[in-house]
């Protein structure tokens, strides 16, 4: 009888065992109740934009990147170059490029213990230094379900760098999934 019950109730455990082990690399467990329960990782996905300059300066053309999307020496790279920014001129004054560099450096991924913000850095090599994020393999892999009919050739979104566009709660540093629509196609079933 006790034997039974023994096997019964191992049988179960180990699946979830190995099922969990199978998947290590994607996040769906992460979205877990069991996970949220324990408090397994923090609560977004990155940390959230708390300067007011770098919203202002950074998020006057584009989404305020999170700067736990890239690493340091991404930022560092970025912040050396602003007067070719992606064929733009984002020139800033020197103070200005020194305090942003700053933030940006001290709250990138690789100094983050946010959940998005590791899995960016492991996805990518010590020497890497990408200039965006959706050049980043983490970032490529998680969209690779995305059609050109809800990217590219979709007027409301185009890019991959809208994050804002299908990320409904982006601003806050959640990329949760359960927060996902995409314009014109509504919400995101996985
Ligand atoms: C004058 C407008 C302008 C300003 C100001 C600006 N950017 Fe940009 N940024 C751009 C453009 C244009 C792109 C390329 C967008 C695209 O290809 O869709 C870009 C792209 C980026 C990307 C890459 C996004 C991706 O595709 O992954 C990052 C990161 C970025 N900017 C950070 C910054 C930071 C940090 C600042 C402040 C120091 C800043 N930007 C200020 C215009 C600007
Ligand atoms: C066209 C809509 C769209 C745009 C634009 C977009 N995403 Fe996503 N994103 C998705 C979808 C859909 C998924 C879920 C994929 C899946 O099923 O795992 C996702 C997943 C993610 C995840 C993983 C979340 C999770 O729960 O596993 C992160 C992190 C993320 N996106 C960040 C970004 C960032 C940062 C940007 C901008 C640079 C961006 N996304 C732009 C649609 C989009």
């Amino acid at each position: 009888m006790k034997t039974k019950l023994t096997r019964v109730l191992l049988i179960p455990l180990l699946m979830t065992g190995i099922s969990g082990s199978a998947f290590s690399d994607d996040d769906e467990r992460e979205h877990g109740f069991f996970n949220r329960m324990w408090g397994g990782g923090k609560s977004a996905d990155v940390a959230m934009v708390d300067n007011a300059k770098y919203q202002q300066e950074c998020g006057s053309c584009h989404f305020a990147y999170q700067p736990g999307l890239l690493p340091a020496r991404s930022w560092t790279k970025m912040m050396s170059g602003l007067d070719q920014h992606f064929g733009e001129n984002a020139e800033l004054p020197a103070q200005d490029v020194a305090q942003l560099g700053a933030y940006l450096e001290a709250n990138a991924a690789d100094r983050s213990d946010y959940k998005r913000s590791r899995k960016i850095i492991s996805s990518l090599e010590a020497s890497d230094a990408p200039l965006r994020i959706t050049e980043v393999p983490y970032i490529i892999r998680k969209h690779r379900e995305l059609s050109p009919r809800m990217l590219a050739e979709n007027p409301q979104v185009v890019s991959l760098s809208r994050c804002q566009a299908c990320h409904t709660r982006a601003e806050t540093g959640s990329y949760s999934e359960s927060e996902i629509k995409i314009p014109g196609f509504g919400r995101w079933d996985d």
